[in-house]
């Protein structure tokens, strides 16, 4: 699994490492999809559409870029736009449509009444203004696709100069709308590109099934590929070599991303209000109540923390004195946090010398952080290690043992070698004993804070700490600035 994400980056880095079909090649493939592979054509358009509308969602975010205009043609690449835009409007995108040469064919007729139902405009060449650049963030330019031969026809030829207009406006730094082209930019010629020089310069292309050989001379900065329906026969006859669609997106860049000006990275939080007599009283049940929220909104590891620990002096280890990383969680209650470690590691030396620390939960798609979570650590029971060793898979029990955290190895064989030995001893599927060296640990906590993040940076901080009353432990809710 590691192995193939590694060479998934590998090939989305290198665009050379992909392959381009000839205008031959991409019909012949259109024709085995529909014929001997039993696809229809609303299938692969709808397919198309959404991987378009993934694309966009993907680099342009609906707080920056809402207002679309789809500019559809008469053939399929005008369907794909129109499927595209159904999708953006259910992604919360505002998209209208300027549809001039509709084709009274079902498919056609049926997307278009989806789109009204939807209350989506459809707008006239007349009725769009001759500058573009105010009403619209993002231009979906689905006039032309592979199939098309020769020199642009009114109103798509006067369509195509509005696109390229923008171009000048661009000049001038005014805020300009971004270009998105399906398959192939407009005007450019399938194969050679943009022959004269004087075309459209889309932001972003996005190749369907393949991308067509214009498409090398793509200068964007995104380049995606959709189209996620590329069966192995395909794959093998025209010997295609396309990048593996990460998890369950229906696109994938080709290309490395553009450079980034790292400060200008930032985030407008929306979340919803986190106010003192919303919360629950013990923090261990409003822990609780996010922790399922980030279980259902589908993270990969919503039980990874980072574990903060500190030493006596930083003589042990390479430089510091405090050091982290990040664990998972494998349990909490009234009685604390659980992880499970090496009892040999750096971390394991200092809580041996200083047995307290801090976790940190961070989870991206909800605005949330839990930190501090600090307080007193002690090692489990050994029974509950021991039960706990013998739920994991076996090759993770072998794993456990091979490994002697934090120490120098001399190389990866060593471990592997270690690893082999272990799993040929125990192929016999005898029970593998726990090492003494391998254990949890639990953090009781005294300290809770639950953060959110807001709009302009006001971002809500409760704090939870204990307070004595009445002879009691009780917990007692501050709210800090952000
Ligand atoms: C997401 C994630 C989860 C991890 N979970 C654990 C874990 O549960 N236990 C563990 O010992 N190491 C885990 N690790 C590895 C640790 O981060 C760390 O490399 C290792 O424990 C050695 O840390 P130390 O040398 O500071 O003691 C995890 C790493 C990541 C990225």
């Amino acid at each position: 699994m590691g192995d193939r994400i590694v060479s998934s980056l590998q090939n989305l880095q290198n665009p050379d490492s992909v392959s381009y079909l000839s205008q031959k090649e991409a019909a012949e493939i259109d024709e085995i999809l529909m014929g001997p592979l039993g696809f229809s054509v609303d299938q692969l358009m709808e397919l198309a559409g959404l991987s378009v509308a993934a694309s966009i969602a993907e680099v342009y975010k609906l707080s920056e870029y809402s207002r679309v205009l789809a500019i559809c043609g008469p053939g399929n690449n005008g369907g794909d736009g129109l499927v595209a835009a159904r999708h953006l409007h259910h992604f919360g995108y505002k998209p209208s449509i300027c549809y001039p040469k509709r084709t009274p064919k079902s498919l056609y007729t049926g997307l278009v009444t989806q789109l009204e139902s939807l209350s989506i405009p459809f707008l006239s060449v007349e009725d769009l203004p001759m500058d573009l650049s105010n009403d619209f963030d993002i231009l979906v330019d689905a006039m032309f696709g592979f199939s098309f031969h020769g020199t642009p026809r009114p109103p798509f030829n006067e369509l195509i100069q509005r696109l390229l207009c923008l171009h000048n406006h661009d000049q001038t730094c005014q805020k300009s709308p971004v270009i998105v082209s399906v398959d192939i930019p407009s005007g450019w010629h399938v194969e050679e590109g943009d022959i004269g020089g004087d075309g459209i310069k889309p932001d972003m292309l996005v190749s369907l099934t393949a991308p067509k050989l214009c498409a090398k001379k793509f200068c964007g900065p995104h380049h995606f590929l959709g189209g996620r329906f590329v069966p192995p026969s395909i794959v093998d006859k025209y010997k295609l070599h396309l990048p593996p669609y990460p998890g369950t997106s229906m696109c994938v860049r080709i290309g490395k991303p553009p450079s980034i000006d790292i400060s200008a990275l930032r985030e407008n939080y929306i979340s919803p209000e986190f106010r003192e007599e919303d919360v629950e009283a013990d923090p261990i049940d409003q822990f609780r109540i996010w922790f399922d929220d980030a279980v259902a909104s589908n993270l990969r590891e919503p039980n990874a923390m980072a574990l903060s620990t500190a030493g006596k002096d930083g003589k042990l280890y390479i430089c510091s004195l405090f050091s982290s990383r990040m664990v998972l969680l494998k349990g909490f209650d009234n009685e604390g946090f659980v992880w499970y470690t090496n009892y040999e590691s750096r971390k394991a030396h200092e809580l041996s010398v200083n047995p307290r620390a801090s976790l940190l939960f961070y989870w991206d798609n909800l605005n949330r952080q839990v930190s501090p979570v600090e307080g007193p650590v002690q090692k489990v029971s050994d029974e509950e290690s021991e039960k706990y060793f013998h739920s994991r898979p076996r090759g993770s029990q072998i794993g456990a043992i091979v490994s002697k955290q934090s120490t120098i190895v001399p190389g990866r064989h060593f471990l592997h070698q270690e690893y082999e030995e272990l799993e040929a001893k125990f192929i016999d599927g005898s029970l593998i004993p726990k090492p003494k060296h391998w254990g949890g640990y639990r953090l009781k906590p005294e300290v809770f804070e639950f953060w959110q993040g807001q709009q302009s940076r006001l971002h809500d901080r409760l704090l939870y700490s204990l307070k004595e009353v009445d002879g009691r432990q009780v917990w007692k809710i501050d709210r800090l600035a952000p």
